[in-house]
Order: C-alpha cells, then sequence, then structure tokens
C-alpha cells in the first residue's frame, strides 16, 4: 500500500485523551501505534471496528521480543474493546507432545496464549474465524491480520479491512478502531483488471492453481491491480478459502471481486485491461512452484491450509474408515470446528486410521523444519511456505489425491 506522510491524523478529544495516558499504559502504546499508522497512511480519523483477528501468535515467528511485547501490554492493563480471535500457534495448544514439540517452546507458547488471553483475545487460533462466530457482514469496518482470513472477509463476505500486522491488530482490538485509509475507502475497493478464467475449476487443489496462476500475472504487472474475475460458475466456501489463502500469497492481495461472489462486485462495471486463466495457465503455475520429486518420496501428508471446515473433516473421516495411514498425515483445524468434528465421531475414525488432528496450529507455523523431507498438500498456500520456510519439497494433489497418498 502506497505510504503518504500526510499531516497528523485527526484524533478526537476522547481519543486524545488516550493518548495522554488517561486508560492506561497499554491503551496509550496502542493509540500510539494507531496514529502512527493513521499519520503514515494519510488517514483522515479512527474508525470504529466490530472484530479484530489478530496474527503474530507462533512463538516460531514471535520470539522473546515479541512474548515481551505482548506480556507487557498485558501487565499495564491492555483489554479488548471488541471481539478479537486468534491466529494458529505454534502447536496444538492441549496435544502438543503428539506433534513432537520441544517442551522449552511449548513453555514459550503458552505464555503467548495466557498474554492474549488475559488481555480479553480469544484463543481460537485459527485462520478461519469466519467458521465460527467471528463472522462480520457487509460493509462492517474490521482489522484482521491473517492474510487469506483478509482476503475472505473482504471479496467473500463483504467487510472492510487492511491487512493488519501483529502490532497494529492487537491496537485495534485495545482501542476498538483502526485508521480510516486503504480498503477502508470505496474508491480504494474498485477493480482494475478483468479477468476472464475460461477453464472448468473444481475442488481446493484448483482454486489454488488459480490464486497461484493470477498471483504471478497480477505480481508480474507494474501496479498491483484488484481483479474483477469473470466466468467461475460456483464455488463453495472451501473452494473460497483455498483460492483466498491462494491469491494472498502469490499475489499480495487482500480484495478481489469474484462475479458472483462478491457483493460488491455488481457496482462496478469491467474494467477494459483484461486477461485470460486457461487450463495451461493454470497448470504452467502449478509446475512452476513445484520441484520434481522422486515417486514415493512423499514423507509427510498435510490438509488444513486454511484450517479445515467440518465438511472437509467429514470427507477425510469417510475416505479413512477402516483404513491404516502409511504416511505421518496431520489435519490441521480449529479447536470448535474438531470438538465439532468429536461430536461426529470423525475425530475417532481419522486418529484410528493413524492420522493426527492438530487443532490450534498449521504446518507453516509450526516448528517442523527438518521432521520431514517431502510434503504433500491440496494447499497451493502450503506449498509456497514448505518450501520456502521449511525448506520442504512439495507436491500439489486434489484433496482425494492427498488423502489416497496417506494410504499409500
Ligand atoms: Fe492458515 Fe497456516 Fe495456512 S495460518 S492459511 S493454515 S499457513
Amino acid at each position: 500500500m502506497e505510504k503518504i506522510q500526510g499531516p497528523l491524523m485527526e484524533l478526537s478529544p476522547e481519543e486524545k485523551r488516550i493518548l495522554a495516558g488517561e486508560q492506561g499504559k497499554a491503551a496509550r502504546k496502542a493509540m500510539e501505534i494507531l496514529a502512527a499508522l493513521g499519520t503514515i497512511y494519510g488517514a483522515d480519523r479512527l474508525v470504529p471496528v466490530s472484530s479484530v483477528q489478530i496474527a503474530g501468535v507462533s512463538y516460531d515467528n514471535l520470539g522473546e521480543a515479541g512474548l515481551e511485547f505482548l506480556s507487557e501490554m498485558a501487565d499495564h492493563g491492555g483489554k479488548t474493546q471488541v471481539l478479537t480471535t486468534l491466529n494458529p500457534a505454534g502447536m496444538d495448544i492441549e496435544n502438543w507432545r503428539v506433534l513432537g514439540i520441544d517442551p522449552e517452546f511449548a513453555r514459550q507458547q503458552e505464555r503467548v496464549i495466557e498474554a492474549y488471553t488475559r488481555m480479553g483475545v480469544v484463543p481460537t487460533c485459527s485462520c478461519t474465524p469466519y467458521l465460527f462466530g467471528n463472522v462480520p457482514h457487509y460493509g462492517e469496518h474490521i482489522a484482521w491480520a491473517e492474510s487469506s482470513a483478509v482476503c475472505y472477509a473482504n471479496a467473500v463476505l463483504g467487510a472492510r479491512t487492511n491487512r493488519e500486522g501483529g502490532p497494529s491488530a492487537l491496537a485495534a482490538a485495545l482501542i476498538g478502531k483502526t485508521p480510516n485509509y486503504g480498503l477502508h475507502l470505496s474508491e480504494n475497493r474498485r477493480p482494475a483488471l478483468t479477468v476472464r478464467v475460461v477453464t472448468k475449476l473444481k475442488g481446493t487443489r484448483d482454486f489454488g492453481a488459480l490464486g497461484m496462476a493470477l498471483g504471478r500475472l497480477i505480481e508480474a504487472r507494474k501496479a498491483k491491480a484488484i481483479p474483477l474475475i469473470r466466468g467461475v460458475t460456483g464455488a463453495t466456501l472451501e473452494e473460497l478459502k483455498s483460492f483466498c489463502a491462494s491469491i494472498a500469497t502469490y499475489g499480495g492481495l487482500a480484495l478481489f471481486h469474484m462475479e458472483g461472489i462478491t457483493p460488491e462486485s455488481v457496482l462496478f462495471p469491467a474494467p477494459d485491461d483484461t486477461l485470460a486463466i486457461t487450463r495451461d495457465t493454470l497448470e504452467e503455475a502449478v509446475s512452476l512452484f513445484q520441484e520434481p520429486i522422486l515417486e514415493d518420496a512423499v514423507d509427510f501428508v498435510s490438509l488444513g491450509c486454511p484450517h479445515l471446515s467440518l465438511e472437509e473433516l467429514g470427507r477425510v473421516a469417510d475416505a479413512l474408515t477402516e483404513k491404516k495411514v502409511k504416511k505421518t498425515l496431520w489435519i490441521t483445524t480449529a479447536r470448535p470446528i474438531k470438538r465439532m468434528a468429536d461430536q461426529m465421531g470423525y475425530t475417532a475414525v481419522i486418529e484410528a486410521a493413524g492420522g493426527v488432528i492438530a487443532a490450534d496450529t498449521c504446518c507453516v507455523v509450526a516448528p517442523i523444519k527438518g521432521f520431514f523431507h517431502t510434503v504433500a498438500t491440496d494447499s497451493a498456500k502450503a506449498c509456497y511456505y514448505a518450501a520456502s520456510k521449511n525448506k520442504f519439497k512439495t507436491l500439489i494433489r486434489s484433496f482425494d489425491e492427498v488423502v489416497e497418498e496417506a494410504l499409500r
């Protein structure tokens, strides 16, 4: 987003009192962060938000400095003003030993969660808050940080959020407001590029591939354009969350318009600048982001980026009934979804087959570098980070093929 160093953002009398420390040190720090951000980006004022979603939860990413900042904010009386949920942590909070997590890491991760919880943050530890209660509606201002969820909120739900960083999301939670700039403003939500999808898409793998292909094309252009995507004749929630994660990762987008899906897409005429996505474009993009791997090289199978829905957990349970996996299989999801899976009997089936359901975490933020060599996944986003962060080789397959891979 373009930085516009303008005059100091206008603060209300109450906001000025918070800045002067009237509501304690944590609120003052939070207001300082928001005022600085608003000034850098040329915001005219702060707007109230209805919810916040915070990223920067794994101790693997936060480190000691991040933990210290959070503990200080909690010690200094920081309290959330609106519903605030958390992104995945570095481990399953209840079941970390099964994942091979180091006990010292677990201790520090628990301190991170404790600091957030003391401030009133709900420790959902998930990148899909919209699956269980943090569901903003059309036009609502929110301050979310997780890139896939930001895209989902803007493009599928029609809410308004920039992609926040960890500190700015926490600041928004403690004040209940965010600076009014970027995607909070109608004029910045207009599409500038028409994308015609001329191939039929099916499943999370295909939608992830679309994000890879389109993201790559958008990144190659001089100016980043918000696309208006035409030709996608239908998409499930699961396909959309896969696409959101992928287009945010490969194209750095926080908003797209998809005809028939994005509520605002009806407000805009199709831009003249047009490009087409064919089946070849998709497959070429997938091949670019994968190294060739040997048959039988897969030693890790991962589903749940973004976190799996209950429906997807049911599909895995169906496929694994009375079978045994032959490779390490991690299924990552949110704890509220796992609880429903427990009730439905899915967890018992998956665990009887030898699969691991890891709640609260994911294969990207958990400290698993060196644990495996080659991962099979349906997720374009997981593929990107498995290669760049964990140095795994990657194989992208359809959801059902990935489950099959675990059984092979
Ligand atoms: Fe979610 Fe982790 Fe993927 S945060 S989108 S499962 S990288």
